[in-house]
């Protein structure tokens, strides 16, 4: 099946200022967004996701690379681009950011609907957008303004924004990483319900394997702007391929089966990709000789590693899973 959205060889760079070197802050991401699905792309503060993220949605042009939009190249044009917007919305990071203080709740939700001039009664199209996001009855909610809501409610209000378009995709980064432990499993289960009940495909991007695995179809973990790992959630938290995710995995307290690694070496930095594997500084499986009992070590150093063809759909750029087999 043509995935929704994809990436081909994407690469989006930021120019540094002056004699500054420039940022690759993604760099080659090969990546499928499939129809009804909720992939999670996962990975630290600054490894890319919100660059790629905002780079699916159109918001920066590639330096390298396209977006692929149900299999034909995203266009750039402005008329393009509004059309494409509608289909796919992007639910932001902090909903007291991305709510107007001076704004009611009606006002906020309507707004999406009069730039894209959505044919329809207005005041149903909100009341609907808000129930489906869970504020019910929505017209209780229709003159609040965004200080007299919880947190949770005010996320709710947002997505009600994104969802009053009827999108086919909504891109949702770091949704709850701003919400207590509490709110934050009633905003997952909202995305589960979208994607149940309307059969919309959600990307959540998060640094949080943790919440991946409660609410992911697939998992795509980023390092220093690629995929590194990617794979069906069950795969990927059970057999994690890369020396990475296993270090990430090692973190979630809730997974108990990967011993605590300890990542050693700089935080990795766009501006200076390493040469061959761009983990290798960091990699425990290079440090601990099992690279090299593995005879990769060198390659390791000096090797690009290739993204690697998917085995029944877990693929990981790692020279080990390919010799340990
Ligand atoms: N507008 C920008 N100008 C220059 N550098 C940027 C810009 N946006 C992001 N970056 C850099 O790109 C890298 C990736 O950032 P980002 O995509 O925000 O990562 P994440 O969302 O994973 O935390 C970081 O090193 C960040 O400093
Ligand atoms: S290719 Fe080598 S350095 Fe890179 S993650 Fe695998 S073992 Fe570690
Ligand atoms: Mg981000």
């Amino acid at each position: 099946m043509t995935p929704v959205l994809e990436a081909r060889d994407l690469a989006v760079v930021f120019r540094g200022r002056g004699r500054e070197p420039a940022a690759r802050a993604v760099d080659g991401v090969d990546l499928a967004v499939r129809r009804g699905e909720i992939l999670a792309l996962v990975g630290e503060s600054g490894c890319g996701k919100t660059t790629l993220a905002r780079a699916l949605l159109g918001l920066v042009r590639p330096a390298r690379g396209e977006v692929r939009v149900d299999g034909a190249p995203l266009g750039y044009s402005s008329r393009d681009l509004k059309g494409y917007r509608r289909r796919v919305q992007l639910v932001l990071q902090d909903p007291s950011g991305a709510l107007n203080p001076r704004q009611t709740v009606y006002e906020a939700v309507a707004e999406g609907l009069r730039i894209h001039r959505v044919a329809g009664d207005e005041r149903e199209l909100v009341g609907r957008a808000l129930a489906r996001a869970g504020l019910r009855p929505p017209e209780r909610f229709f003159l609040s303004f965004p200080h007299e809501l919880s947190g949770g409610q005010r996320q709710r209000v947002v997505i009600a924004g994104a969802l009053a378009l009827d999108p086919e995709v909504i891109v949702a980064d770091e949704p709850v990483s701003s919400l207590d432990a509490s709110v934050r499993g009633e905003i997952l289960a909202l995305l589960l319900r979208l994607r149940d009940e309307l059969g919309l495909t959600v990307l959540v991007v998060t640094h949080d394997l943790g919440l991946a695995w409660n609410v992911a179809d697939r998992i795509a973990v980023m390092y220093l702007g690629r995929v590194v790992e990617e794979g069906p959630t069950e795969q990927v938290l059970a057999e994690p391929r890369h020396p990475y995710t296993r270090a990430l995995l090692s973190v979630v307290p809730e997974i108990r089966h990967v011993a605590p690694v300890v990542l050693a070496g700089e935080p990795p930095d766009p501006t200076r990709v390493p040469a061959g594997c761009r983990f290798h500084p960091r990699c425990p499986a290079l440090a601990d000789g099992t690279a090299a009992a593995a005879g990769i070590a060198e390659r390791c150093r000096v090797e690009p590693v290739p993204v690697l063809p998917a085995d029944q759909g877990h693929r990981a750029a790692c020279f080990l899973p390919l010799v340990s087999r």
